[in-house]
């Protein structure tokens, strides 16, 4: 059995992968759009099934990689690393001699160490400050 890596991913599959950590279904048509706005967009699969997807929004200065799920069926064996390379890679071969870029994301509590592994820092509080939010809820 090998696993696939594809530049693409369905709404059916993305709320499937979120259910599969126990996080909550977002609206399709949300979905959809949020699809076709990321400019890099990878899922894992194996024997035709999706077991894993992450993607990046941005503009070729800054990236950032949001939805990172691999299925608990199949974690801890490499696939979250491969996901997050392969969007690397994409951003690499993006970015011209240069120029430069970042990719930022937002670990959740305790998943650091896997960022870590994948060649990203913790950015120090020396520098910045709080990350911050505001959500819109209608
Ligand atoms: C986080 C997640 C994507 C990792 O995927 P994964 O396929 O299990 O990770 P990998 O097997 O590719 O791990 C790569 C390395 O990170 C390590 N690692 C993975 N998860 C880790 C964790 N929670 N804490 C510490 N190390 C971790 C692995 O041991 C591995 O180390 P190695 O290279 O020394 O062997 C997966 O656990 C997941 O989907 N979690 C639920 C959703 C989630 O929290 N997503 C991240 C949101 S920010």
């Amino acid at each position: 059995m090998e696993y696939k890596i594809e530049n693409n991913l369905n709404v059916q599959e993305y709320n499937l992968l979120r259910k599969s950590v126990g996080w909550d279904s977002k609206d399709i048509n949300l979905v959809e759009e949020a699809i076709k706005s990321s400019i890099i967009i990878k899922k894992v699969t194996i024997n035709n099934s999706t077991i894993g997807m992450a993607r990046a929004i941005g503009d070729g200065i800054y990236y950032f990689i949001v939805d990172v799920v691999v299925d608990p069926k199949y974690q801890k064996k490499g696939i979250g690393k491969m996901l997050i390379e392969s969007i690397v890679r994409d951003v690499e071969n993006r970015t011209n001699d240069g120029q430069k870029c970042s990719i930022n994301l937002v670990s959740m509590k305790g998943k650091e160490e896997f960022y870590e592994k994948c060649g990203f820092r913790k950015i120090s509080f020396d520098y910045t400050g709080y990350g911050m939010i505001r959500r819109i809820e209608k």
